[in-house]
């Protein structure tokens, strides 16, 4: 509703893993080309991990823009299966036709036919599972089952599991060992520090149509980085309602008092800023 008003196309901080409003923090970009090399290099086994709310999805999606074009991909977002339905929707992304009434075994086959199939045309298979800190241990050890289709050189599909920190803990499970010993790479992702989420704000604004003149005033934005500490999500919170508040009290420029109220509001964000 404030868009006219701030002279925007759209709103600039939705909540949606938007690829479009994608910004390469050094961060960001670090995880993306670590993830890039991991499937080019057949690495076979990376873990990402990161702060709630700090782009992992927004990652994924922007990795499966950036592959090369016979890179086949399969996304699993709902993690709360098990090790068949795992596998079973694992065929389904990668359209494999298989029989309803096929087993464990049987699927994983035909997931190793498709496997053998691709590398003979030179197609790279990659598995992204994201959300991975809620899949249970038994399927997190399926998971390491399929990372072993493999011919002697090479690993046949590349998996990314993505999730939470404690998708680390998990890893570090007794009965998760051989897992962990697979994986060849772990980035953390890190929130985003204080002029990278000026530079963060400035960019959204930006795809969303503003025109240049700053909508934050420049004691704004040290404000938010203290409510939010970097963490993307919750600047998309308080700055959509910033905008709100000055929308509703006719200010064209929001400043840091605006931020102070707004915040208070929010239960997602400290009552105290944290000094800097
Ligand atoms: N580098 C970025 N560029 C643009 N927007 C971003 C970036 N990183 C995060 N965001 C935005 O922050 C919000 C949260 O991002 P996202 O959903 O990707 O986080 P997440 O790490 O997957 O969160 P969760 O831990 O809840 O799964 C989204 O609105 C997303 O658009
Ligand atoms: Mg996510």
């Amino acid at each position: 509703m404030y868009e006219s008003f701030f002279g925007l196309k759209e709103k600039p901080f939705s909540m949606t893993p938007d690829p479009r409003y994608f910004y390469p923090s050094a961060k960001h970009t670090d995880a993306l080309n670590h993830m890039v090399y991991a499937i080019e290099e057949r690495r076979g086994f990376v873990v990402i991990t990161g702060e709630i709310g700090s782009g992992k999805t927004t990652l994924s999606r922007v990795l499966f823009q950036k592959l090369d074009r016979r890179t086949k991909t399969a996304v699993i977002r709902n993690t709360q299966l098990s090790a068949k339905d795992l596998v079973a929707q694992t065929l389904d992304e990668l359209e494999i036709p298989y029989k309803p009434s096929s087993t464990k075994a049987g699927l994983i086959n035909a997931l190793n036919e498709f496997l053998v199939e691709q590398l003979g045309t030179d197609s790279n298979v990659v598995l992204l599972i994201d959300e991975a800190q809620n899949l249970k241990p038994n399927v997190l050890e399926e998971v390491r089952m399929l990372s072993n289709l493999e011919t002697e050189r090479e690993k046949l599909i590349q998996i990314i599991l993505m999730g939470q920190p404690e998708l680390k803990s998990k890893l570090w499970l007794k009965e998760l060992t051989q897992l962990r010993q697979r994986v060849t790479l772990h980035y953390h992702l890190a929130p985003l520090d204080e002029p990278e989420s000026a530079a963060y704000i400035t960019h959204r604004l930006h795809v969303a149509g503003a025109n240049g003149t700053p909508l934050f005033s420049s004691s704004a934005l040290p404000k938010i980085f203290q409510y939010t500490q970097g963490v993307p999500r919750l600047i998309n919170g308080l700055c959509d309602r910033a905008l709100l508040t000055g929308y509703v009290n006719e200010s064209k420029t929001i400043d840091a008092g605006i931020i102070a109220e707004v915040a208070g509001e929010l239960p997602s964000l400290t009552d105290e800023p944290i000094s800097a």
